[in-house]
């Protein structure tokens, strides 16, 4: 079976940028000029997944309303005839085909997960986290849909990251399949202690899972954080002899912008900014300026 399905849980309270989400889901901040989420659907769209499911919480509103038609402000741009804004505010409804399920609790990521069991049904499906911003030069959904539909299994995106840092992430022991940039993966831990843990290749949040994963996570208890944890069920997913067919890895080398805490936010901001074609010239010259470069405003 395809792949055709993604699943983006956005349920988070977005505790790092208060006040800005106090009432603003964090998907919505903007990266640049779109919100981060926009950003994860285009992509999802763009390796063949039109049918997406948000898991939210209470804070969905926004986010159902970007992803809507807006007819007054269409029309408003259609009479002035600013042709342009108006692309851009119906591409947002026209990208595929949205549901929506509540999380209820908070409960973890791996619940997240879990309450899309009913809309995804015995497929694999695609799961896209929101903090995680792939440039769109740099695909990596479609190699792991092909890993995917040539190995089986659930597939995971993994990435060198500097060993300090591997604390902050899943984290994957691995061994090679003897394909070029995919491995297959032994053991996984969340977010372990540097000293103990077992490489520096981080999950990144892009998965592709096999529905078995369901099974197991309703059978997950609480892990890190007093929460259930994706990268528990996947741990479990890893041993031989248990249903599901095994977990690969696929080796992003790409660039990736991390939207989750508010210095990497401004840094993602930036590096996005400074590439576009209408604002990277002076944006350059200003920030070159600011630092005292010769050539800076
Ligand atoms: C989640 C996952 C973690 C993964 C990370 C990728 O953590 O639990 O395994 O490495 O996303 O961004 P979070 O960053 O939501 O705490």
């Amino acid at each position: 079976m395809g792949v055709d399905k993604a699943v983006i849980p956005a349920a988070g309270m977005g505790t790092r940028f208060l006040p800005a989400t106090k009432a603003t889901p964090k998907e919505m901040l903007p990266v640049v000029d779109t919100p981060a989420i926009q950003y994860v659907v285009e992509e999802a769209v763009a390796a063949g997944l039109d049918d997406l499911l948000f898991v939210t919480g209470r804070n969905k509103r926004a986010l159902e309303d970007h992803f809507d038609r807006n007819l007054e402000l269409e029309e408003v741009l259609a009479e002035k005839g600013d042709d342009a804004r108006l692309r851009l505010v119906e591409r947002s409804s026209d990208l595929a085909r949205i549901h929506y399920v509540r999380q209820g609790q908070p409960l973890g990521l791996g619940h997240a997960v879990l309450m899309s069991r009913h809309h995804v049904g015995p497929q694999p499906f695609a799961v896209l986290l929101g903090d995680d911003l792939i440039d769109p030069r740099d695909p990596i959904l479609p190699r792991m849909i092909d890993v995917r539909e040539r190995l089986g299994g659930s597939v995971l995106c993994l990435m060198e990251v500097p060993r300090e840092q591997i604390s902050l992430y899943g984290c994957a022991a691995v061994e090679a399949t003897g394909e070029p940039g995919v491995v297959r993966v032994t053991d996984l831990v969340e977010k372990p202690p540097v000293e103990s843990a077992p490489s520096s290749l981080a999950v990144i949040g892009r998965y592709v899972l096999d529905p078995a994963i369901f099974e197991i996570l309703a059978d997950t208890p609480p892990g890190r954080g007093g929460e259930i944890q994706l990268t528990d069920a996947l741990q479990r997913l890893c041993h031989p002899g248990v249903p599901g067919g095994g977990v690969h890895g696929v080796l992003f080398t790409g660039r990736r912008y991390d939207t989750g805490d508010r210095l990497s936010y401004l840094q993602a901001v930036i590096q996005l900014a400074l590439e576009r074609e209408d604002l990277g010239g002076p944006l350059r010259a200003w920030l070159m300026g600011r630092l005292g470069l010769p050539g800076g405003e």
